[in-house]
């Protein structure tokens, strides 16, 4: 299998992300991509613009152990600015949430929280996440 990942452009930290773009921020990496809101390819991990559907478009590791269909909770991460642009976790997202480790007021699933529009974003992937061995997922060749 053929991973496309996009490559990110350089991004001005010392500037705001420009009109109708999207900047995402993955801590503790301190990887930063900007694309044009609406402008990126679904990569079927997760929903579409889910903050996991950034971060498998990017080459950031981000687990799913489920592939993205909310049926684990190895994509948890915490929100650290842009919340409020996220999609509402819905019932099903709230119910698996239970199950996560170290869970606090700003926990997502990443394949679940879609970007919903042009903005800021900042993400801290926990280290209990990080540290996992990538293991590629997906149908195999
Ligand atoms: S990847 Fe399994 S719940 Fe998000």
């Amino acid at each position: 299998m053929t991973q496309m990942t996009q490559s990110p452009t350089e991004v001005d930290l010392s500037q705001p992300p420009g009109p109708n773009m999207v900047r995402v921020t993955f801590l503790p990496e301190g990887k930063t991509i900007e694309f044009e809101y609406g402008t990126m390819q679904y990569d079927h991990h997760g929903k579409p613009m889910s903050l996991l559907d950034v971060a498998e478009n990017f080459g950031v590791f981000l687990d799913h152990a489920c592939g993205g269909v909310c049926a684990c909770t190895t994509c948890h991460i915490w929100i650290k600015e842009g919340a409020k642009q996220l999609s509402e976790a819905d019932d099903d997202e709230l119910d698996r949430m239970e199950t996560a480790a170290d869970i606090q007021l700003n926990s997502r699933l990443g394949c679940q929280a879609v970007i919903t529009g042009p903005g800021t974003y900042v993400v801290e992937i926990p280290k209990w996440n990080r540290n996992y061995v990538q293991e590629p997922h997906g149908p195999k060749t």
